[in-house]
């Protein structure tokens, strides 16, 4: 069965053709109203979230569909000790589809792995958020009408950002891309989003430490927030929190056609005043969110009845005396055996949350 907890649970082709499903279901909304019918998303969100949640039930019932889930944990019986494996195999009865966000890292691997609906990742902790991704390329499709040669500017939390390690993933696989990262050395992009991703794939990119020395050549600026609900040293925030502001005076240096994108919400590291600016496309990125999941859930529903394999086989293997020291994944926080797979350079990297793994 298909699921998307990763962006490379699709192949390329694949992305293409759900952005181009998305472009068609925003010029023929009628058509797709129906498609959906008798067909039920649940949405477990063990996180807060406004867009992603929201975006999700309003897809599924402008495709003719339901929604039922739960926006806080602590309402259902996950309260009670009930792990995600069981939560998903009891939801599993109940509906056709599972969108789950969670803290815990890996938690919608985990979740797949015994499923019989298909699982999306609708974010999971700082590792991944595939849905945000397919927005994001649907954004720069309609901003700028095309996805190859361009130069973008991830700016911000690099570290903690799901969304970053997600969309440099999927502009990995596009000819000419070239990455900027601009961040404060305590927020840089993981080690192996920049050897197994960027290296691997031969995408050029560099680290700068402002704005202004890169604003000129970006086709498209990613700005991030800096999440504070992430930091266990609040210190180390409240040093970092400031550090990146996109203002008018910095949009004076960009291209004319640049776009600016930020999965929100913001807090202030983009000013009111660049709301007015044409290149600001957060919003409609928003509007985007919703058109691409729409055609998610279409795509994975038709591919579940299909009988559609996943790409991946999970060829992990558990390695004597190997841990996953990410204290935040699913396998130290729930009944889930360590597992790993060899990465670039020869080491073990934790299946759920590619952490480099250690000695225990
Ligand atoms: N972009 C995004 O994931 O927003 P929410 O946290 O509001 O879902």
């Amino acid at each position: 069965m298909r699921h998307l907890t990763d962006p490379t649970d699709i192949t390329r082709k694949e992305t293409d053709d759900i952005v181009a499903l998305a472009l068609d279901i925003i010029a023929n909304r009628e058509k797709y109203s129906e498609v959906c019918k008798g067909k039920k998303l649940a949405t477990l969100f063990y996180e807060p979230s406004t867009r992603t949640r929201l975006s999700f039930t309003a897809a599924m019932m402008e495709l003719g569909g339901n929604v039922l889930g739960f926006s806080d944990a602590n309402s259902s019986s996950v309260s009670k000790g009930e792990t995600v494996e069981d939560t998903v195999r009891v939801v599993g009865n109940f509906v056709d589809i599972i969108a789950m966000r969670h803290h815990i890292e890996g938690a919608p691997l985990d979740a797949s792995m015994v499923s019989r609906v298909p699982i999306i990742n609708a974010g999971d902790g700082a590792h991944a958020h595939p849905t945000q991704t397919l927005t994001d390329l649907l954004t720069i499709t309609r901003e700028l009408g095309h996805l190859d040669n361009l130069t973008i500017g991830f700016c911000g939390d690099l570290l903690y950002g799901r969304t970053v390690h997600s969309l440099i993933k999927a502009l990995s696989r596009y000819e000419g891309t070239k990455i900027v990262l601009i961040a404060p050395d305590s927020l840089r992009l993981p080690d192996y989003i920049k050897h197994d991703v960027c290296e691997k794939n031969g995408i050029e990119y560099r680290e700068v430490s402002t704005l202004e020395e890169v604003m000129g050549e970006l086709d498209i600026l990613y700005m991030t927030r800096v999440q504070q609900e992430r930091f266990s040293d609040k210190a180390e925030y409240e040093r970092v929190k400031d550090c990146y502001i996109l203002d008018a005076a910095k949009m004076a240096l960009a291209k004319e056609k640049m776009a600016v994108l930020h999965p929100l919400p913001r807090v202030n590291e983009i000013t009111k005043e660049v709301d007015a600016d044409p290149r600001a496309a957060y919003f409609r990125q928003v509007e985007n969110g919703k058109f691409v999941r729409k055609a998610l859930i279409y795509t994975l529903l038709k591919w579940a009845e299909e009988g559609k394999e996943s790409l991946h086989n999970h060829e992990a293997v558990e390695v004597e005396g190997l841990v996953c020291p990410n204290k935040k994944c699913i396998c130290n926080n729930e009944p889930v055996d360590y597992k790993f797979q060899l990465a670039e350079g020869g080491v073990y990297r934790c299946l759920y949350c590619s952490t480099k793994a250690e000695e225990k």
